[in-house]
């Protein structure tokens, strides 16, 4: 039997899940099984996931694992592990997973010891990570290093932005990050504005090293710093991170202090590779350690759990789920910490340019929708901002909530009684029950609500959630996070069908960003072979701007 004849049978047993299904309440899942709060939990390195809080049940769940199985999710996890060639429009390994194996790892591919590479990178790194952090490494006028400032963008800032947030307490060598991404002026002039040369070390982040805004950006800053210290101090100042050294010769940044990493590894999946030096100068090459000691957990999980325990698997199939049968457009994921603010922004690459593709690894056309849309906001502030949707209104909206038993920072509550952690954390439990059970119009009649008001009161519920909790928010459970969702989005995508891996979607708008720069300050203006609203466009900028 094919892959598609064994996917087709399954899909068909979910079609009559859902059908059996879709009406019936939360409420009622959990009286008839009452222990599934317990039950349909799954532990991962320091995580724990309820999954409880989903529409579905016992039956549903053996399906939606049956056709992980049907569609060869474990063939191809190992796959992917092995170094095999599963971008197939790139022809290229996906192997950020070897970027966090230990160093008594072996790993082959191509020909090519991949640890022992990682392994000699991570110690450069370690080592002038060390040097800038102990003041060994001085600027041009012998002054110590206190601001390191990230050139990059995409997978080359959102990873590094997000982690540094998340781990500003290990911040402990009094330098601190900043990152620049947009070639919005603003970005770079805001960042740079109370920042002193000779104590800035700025790290040019770019797998590629030709993306335009970070080579935009680059040259302004060396711009800012030549001008203030001389052409000399470029050597003391800049340092890269990128697959492409002849690139980074040309920009001028001495190969020597260039950390490299490989094509095997997605912009997107990058963090744990060089692209982390920014974090690393910051915790030191210990905390670093452990954060790809946190990923290395749950990619051992991923490998190793059955897929009935297995919470990379659950959790991609419980997007499949809503995404295919009940229509869901987005998920929304909410972290219960501060700290993890930047964590959406992180996860709408991680998903959105992975899955977001119209075509299977054939090249024919998908069938239904692929690539969940990521949003969210930390709670509380999302509480008082989109909620209410999430609670009362028309669509559905799966959510995942992301909570800590640890705070970073605590404070006691207005009355001096309690811990304003546990304020947040009662939030997170109250806000997972009011979605999956709400309340209901006798209930609220009840409590003396007029009549004509009942309707507008009433809480459907029904809204289901995924509960993620961890410990603390250490550098090891950070990475822990980023490895539970890169798997959930490597399934979603086998089960798809398609490539997770390439981007040719993002290629089109760069090359014509670039074609039309001329048009707008050149005498001639658009040219005819432009369409009308495009030229209508750029001739009000033109005009705004006195061209
Ligand atoms: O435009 C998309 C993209 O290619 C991402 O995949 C990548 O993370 C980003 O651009 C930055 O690319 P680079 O690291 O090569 O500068």
């Amino acid at each position: 039997m094919s892959a598609d004849t064994s996917t087709d049978q399954v899909r068909a047993r979910l079609a009559d899940r859902h059908a059996a299904l879709a009406d019936r309440h939360l409420r009622e899942f959990f009286a008839d099984d009452p222990t599934r709060g317990s039950d349909l939990t799954v532990t991962a390195g320091d995580l724990f996931v309820d999954y409880s809080k989903h529409r579905i049940d016992r039956e549903t769940l053996t399906a939606l694992v049956d056709l992980a199985r049907a569609a060869d999710v474990p063939g191809r996890r190992d796959a992917m592990f092995a170094g095999e060639h599963i971008n197939v429009s790139e022809d290229r390994a996906v192997l950020h997973t070897a970027l966090r194996l230990p160093s008594d790892a072996s790993l082959e591919v191509d020909g090519q010891d991949v640890v022992a590479d990682v392994h000699d990178v991570l110690d450069r790194m370690s080592e002038f990570a060390d040097r800038v952090r102990s003041g060994e490494w001085t600027g041009a006028t012998g002054e110590r290093i206190r601001t390191v400032v990230n050139i990059g963008i995409g997978g080359s800032d959102l990873g590094p932005v997000m982690v540094y947030a998340a781990l500003r307490h290990y911040v402990d060598a009094g330098i601190t990050a900043r990152f620049v991404s947009n070639v919005d002026p603003a970005d770079l002039v805001g960042t740079l504005a109370d920042l002193d040369p000779a104590t800035t070390l700025f790290v040019v982040a770019s797998k590629t090293f030709g993306t335009l805004e970070t080579l935009t950006n680059a040259t302004a800053a060396r711009r800012w710093l030549t001008d203030a210290l001389g052409d000399d101090a470029v050597a003391q100042h800049f340092v890269a991170v990128s697959t492409n050294a002849e690139k980074v010769a040309n920009f001028g940044i001495d190969t020597a202090n260039m950390f490299g990493f490989w094509d095997w590894v997605g912009g997107r999946y990058s963090v744990d590779s060089a692209i982390g030096l920014s974090v690393m100068i910051a915790v030191g090459p210990e905390r670093f350690r452990e954060f790809l000691d946190g990923f290395h957990r749950i990619d051992t999980h991923f490998r190793e759990a059955p897929l009935e325990e297995n919470a990379p698997v659950l959790l991609g199939m419980l997007g499949v789920w809503y995404s295919e049968y009940f229509g869901a457009q987005s998920r929304a994921v909410l972290p219960y910490s501060n700290d993890l603010a930047r964590f959406p922004a992180y996860l709408q690459q991680l998903t959105m340019e992975s899955n977001g593709k119209s075509v299977r690894l054939d090249g024919s056309p998908v069938v239904g929708d692929t690539g969940e849309i990521f949003w969210g906001e930390p709670g509380t502030n999302g509480q008082h901002a989109f909620y209410q949707l999430l609670h009362q209104g028309t669509r559905l909206v799966p959510t995942d909530f992301i909570g800590l038993a640890e705070p970073t920072d605590d404070l006691p509550t207005a009355d001096g009684t309690g811990s304003m952690h546990d304020l947040l954390m009662s939030n997170y439990f109250a806000q997972t029950k009011v979605l999956a059970f709400g309340k209901t119009a006798e209930e609220i009649a009840a409590e003396g609500t007029p009549a004509d008001v009942v309707p507008h009161k009433v809480m459907p519920g029904n809204r289901p959630s995924t509960s993620i909790l961890a410990p603390r928010l250490t550098p090891s459970v950070v990475g822990q996070l980023i490895a539970l969702y890169e798997h959930q989005v490597f399934v979603e995508g086998v089960v798809f069908g398609i490539d997770s891996f390439d981007q040719w979607g993002v290629e089109l708008g760069k090359t014509q960003a670039q074609e039309l720069t001329a048009t707008l300050t050149d005498e001639a203006g658009p040219g005819d072979d432009l369409d009308s609203s495009t030229a209508s466009l750029v001739q009000w900028y033109r005009a705004a701007r006195g061209r």
